[in-house]
């Protein structure tokens, strides 16, 4: 199984200073930075864009983690390859061939994530696991920061994981929506060891020692 790790998610830093955001990440010891992109019509929200990203991506050494909460991702794949992203994950429910788009990604040399909303079946990813680098359980509806964890996506975590063991495959398993220490513990018993976290990170007093107690 995949080393456990923890992904701030940029949503919940300043907007006004996204430098900032990412300097937090970086002296919380942490390697992986959660970009959400969304486009106020997938999602009733609008972030930011590839401009952010490839202003970004000169600054950091972090793994920048592209979440892409687009209606139409797959015509934005080439703009955050560019824009330097190092891994992009897309909705199974958006509006694209879902295994074309994630050739796409995989064709620019990047890992490919496949991203679920919490009512959605488990079942919608089973044909493409073999494809993907990362399966994405949203433990919120996506758009906002700060949302409550909806704990019956556990069961959609449980089911995702009995597969990948059966399966053998090597895929991460990430959770992203309302975790914290206590619901990062049930996700982990769950079966996810990729943990993205906005509010909880960004307030805490000890961002170091609290990602740490997240995958401890
Ligand atoms: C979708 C976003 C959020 C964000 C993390 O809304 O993907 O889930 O990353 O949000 P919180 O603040 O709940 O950790
Ligand atoms: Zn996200």
């Amino acid at each position: 199984m995949p080393e456990p790790l923890v992904a701030p998610s940029l949503l919940a830093a300043d907007h006004g200073d996204f430098l900032g955001g990412v300097r937090c990440v970086e002296q919380a010891g942490l390697g992986w930075l959660h970009l959400d992109i969304m486009d106020g019509h997938f999602v009733p929200n609008i972030s930011f864009g590839p401009q952010v990203v490839a202003d970004l991506r000169p600054r950091t050494r972090l793994h920048f983690d592209v979440h892409l909460m687009l209606t139409h991702p797959q015509r934005y794949v080439e703009a955050f390859v560019k824009a330097g992203a190092d891994r992009i994950t897309v909705h199974v429910e958006a509006e694209h061939d879902v295994a074309a788009t994630l050739r796409a990604i995989k064709a620019a040399g990047l890992p490919a994530g496949l991203a679920l909303n919490p009512d959605c079946d488990p079942a919608r990813a089973l044909p493409f696991l073999s494809e993907v680098d990362l399966v994405l359980c949203m433990t919120v509806f996506p758009g906002f920061g700060g949302q409550a964890f909806i704990p019956s996506v556990l069961d959609s975590l449980r089911q995702i994981d009995a597969e990948r063991r059966r399966a053998g495959h090597a895929f991460r398993l990430e959770v992203d929506g309302g975790i914290n220490v206590e619901t990062g513990r049930q996700c982990r018993r769950a079966g996810a060891d990729t943990f993205v976290t906005g509010t909880a990170f960004f307030q805490a007093p000890d961002r170091r020692a609290f990602a740490e107690s997240v995958i401890a």
